[in-house]
């Protein structure tokens, strides 16, 4: 818990928000699919700007970060726009879902596995019936790219370690690509990035 939590608190102790004020562009753009007014976890969600928006457009919104300075300032960036969510400061090697959701999103976590799938299953485990798993994540592919990400491969996702963590009874692969898109992510995504982008339903 600790070196991530200090990795990543050293990050957001920086002036502004690393990635921005405005959600993940997939992310908003499959906020149609969601129930409204329903309960909804931003898993790694760092500084909140999906929390925010989610919150926002009126779901029950739950994030969950190892980061304590990343969650306060999305805390702080809530009270600004005058949106409330549950925060949970939490290692996810340590975590035992205790509820369930209409939906999860999580972008750009980047897990070394095992905890990658233990993690995204227990995501997805939390999920009611009909809920969603929306993610967006660095491609390996990304590696010879400055637009952000991480640079150790183990870290990076590929289309067949995402159909294998959900390679299980009840998930339903809605979409799931490698895209080349632009990134305009505050300081730490910026330029023309590839990433996976997945759906997955539960049935
Ligand atoms: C690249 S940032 C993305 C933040 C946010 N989702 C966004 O897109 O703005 C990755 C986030 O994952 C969190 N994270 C990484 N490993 C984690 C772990 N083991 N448990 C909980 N959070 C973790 C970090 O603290 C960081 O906030």
């Amino acid at each position: 818990m600790q070196d991530i939590a200090r990795m990543w608190d050293d990050k957001f102790s920086r002036d502004g928000y690393f990635y921005g004020f405005e959600p993940n562009v997939f992310i908003e753009s499959q906020t149609n699919l969601l129930a409204p007014k329903g309960n909804v976890l931003c898993l790694g969600e760092g500084e909140g700007r999906n929390a925010v928006y989610l919150a926002d457009k009126g779901f029950d919104v739950t994030a969950l970060d190892a980061s304590p300075i990343g969650m306060t300032k999305a805390l702080m960036m809530a009270e600004k726009r005058g949106v409330s969510f549950k925060a949970e400061l939490l290692d996810l090697e340590h975590w035992e879902p205790k509820q369930s959701y209409n939906a999860v999103v999580s972008s750009y976590l980047h897990l070394e596995e095992p905890l990658r799938t233990k993690a995204f299953r227990q995501a997805f485990e939390t999920l009611k019936t009909d809920g969603y798993f929306i993610g967006e994540f660095f491609s390996i592919n990304q590696i010879p790219r400055e637009s952000g990400g991480p640079k150790k491969p183990s870290l990076l996702y590929t289309l067949a370690s995402l159909e294998s963590i959900f390679d299980i009874q009840g998930a339903k692969i809605i979409y799931l690509e490698e895209c080349d898109v632009p990134l305009d992510e505050g300081n730490g995504h910026q330029g023309d990035a590839l990433v996976i982008r997945v759906i997955i339903q539960k049935t």
